[in-house]
C-alpha cells in the first residue's frame, strides 16, 4: 500500500490502489453491519462530490470514507460533518496549510479576491441511513488535494503541496485526520468551538442557495446540529442546508 499506517489509527483500514469511490464501498460495508473502517484509496475513478457532482480524484489526493453507527437521532447527524471539516482542518494545518471552513464542510484556503471566497483543499460528502429517532449508519467520505497538481483540478481548488511548497506525507495526514475525527466524534460537545475557531464564514457576507430559494446576508454565528445563522435585511434567518458562496468584500 502507497500509505502507511502507524498502530495508532483508531479505526480499521481497508486500503485500494483504485477504486471507483470510498464512500459506495464504506456503505456497502455499513450496510453488512461493518462499521468502523476507514476505506482508504490512492485514486477514484467515479468519485462523487456533494449536490451529484463529480469529485476529480487522480493519485497522489487523499481519499477516504469512515462509516460509523453514533447513538444519534438523523436530524442531528450535520454535527458529524462538522466534525470531519474540523479534523480535515487541523491535519491541513498540521503539515503547515493556513486552512480555514466554508460552511458547512469545505476546507480552504482563505482568499478574499476568489471566486466564493477561497481556493478550496478539500470535501465532504456526509450519506446517512437511518430510521426515524435513531442513525443506523452515517459514512463520512473525504477527499483532500494532497500532492495533486492543481492544474488536474477544477477551477477554484488547489493543493496542500501548493498551498505549503512542500511534498505532503498523505500518512501522516490522514492519520492526524482520523485520530481528530474519532477525538471529536466522541466529544460532540466540543465539535462548534472547534468549527467557529476555524471559521472562514462567519463574519462574511454570504450568498446561500437552499432548495427553496436563495439567502443573503452576514453570517454571524452556527448552531447545533450546524445550521448557518444570517443576519438578512429582513432579520435573523437560520439556514440547515445549502450551498454558499462568500461573496466579495
Ligand atoms: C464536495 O466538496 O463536493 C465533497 C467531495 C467529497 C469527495 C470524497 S473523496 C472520498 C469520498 N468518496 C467519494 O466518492 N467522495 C468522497
Amino acid at each position: 500500500a502507497a500509505i502507511q499506517y502507524g498502530s495508532t489509527a483508531p479505526y480499521g483500514i481497508e486500503f485500494h490502489d483504485t477504486i471507483n469511490s470510498t464512500n459506495d464501498r464504506a456503505r456497502e460495508l455499513a450496510d453488512a453491519g461493518n462499521t468502523g473502517i476507514a476505506v482508504v484509496a490512492d485514486e477514484q475513478t467515479g468519485g462523487r462530490g456533494r449536490l451529484d457532482r463529480d469529485w476529480a480524484a487522480p493519485a497522489g489526493g487523499i481519499y477516504v470514507s469512515v462509516a460509523i453507527s453514533p447513538d444519534l437521532p438523523p436530524a442531528q447527524a450535520p454535527i458529524v460533518t462538522l466534525a470531519a471539516a474540523v479534523a480535515v482542518t487541523d491535519a491541513c494545518r498540521d503539515v503547515g496549510a493556513d486552512a480555514h471552513i466554508k460552511w458547512p464542510n469545505d476546507v480552504l484556503v482563505p482568499d478574499p479576491t476568489a471566486e466564493r471566497g477561497g481556493t478550496k483543499l478539500a470535501g465532504i460528502l456526509t450519506e446517512m441511513q437511518g430510521e426515524a429517532d435513531r442513525v443506523s449508519w452515517i459514512v463520512v467520505g473525504i477527499g483532500i488535494n494532497a500532492n495533486v497538481d492543481p492544474d488536474a483540478l477544477p477551477p477554484g481548488a488547489t493543493s496542500l503541496r501548493a498551498a505549503t511548497g512542500d511534498r505532503i506525507d498523505r500518512s501522516r495526514v490522514t492519520r492526524t485526520l482520523l485520530e481528530r475525527f474519532h477525538e471529536l466524534t466522541a466529544a460532540p460537545e466540543s465539535v462548534l468551538p472547534a468549527w467557529r475557531d476555524r471559521a472562514a464564514t462567519i463574519g462574511r457576507d454570504v450568498r446561500v442557495e437552499t432548495t427553496t430559494g436563495a439567502v443573503e446576508g452576514t453570517a454571524v454565528d452556527v448552531e447545533f446540529p450546524g445550521a448557518l445563522v444570517l443576519e438578512t435585511d429582513d432579520g435573523t434567518e437560520t439556514v440547515l442546508s445549502g450551498d454558499c458562496e462568500h461573496l466579495r468584500p
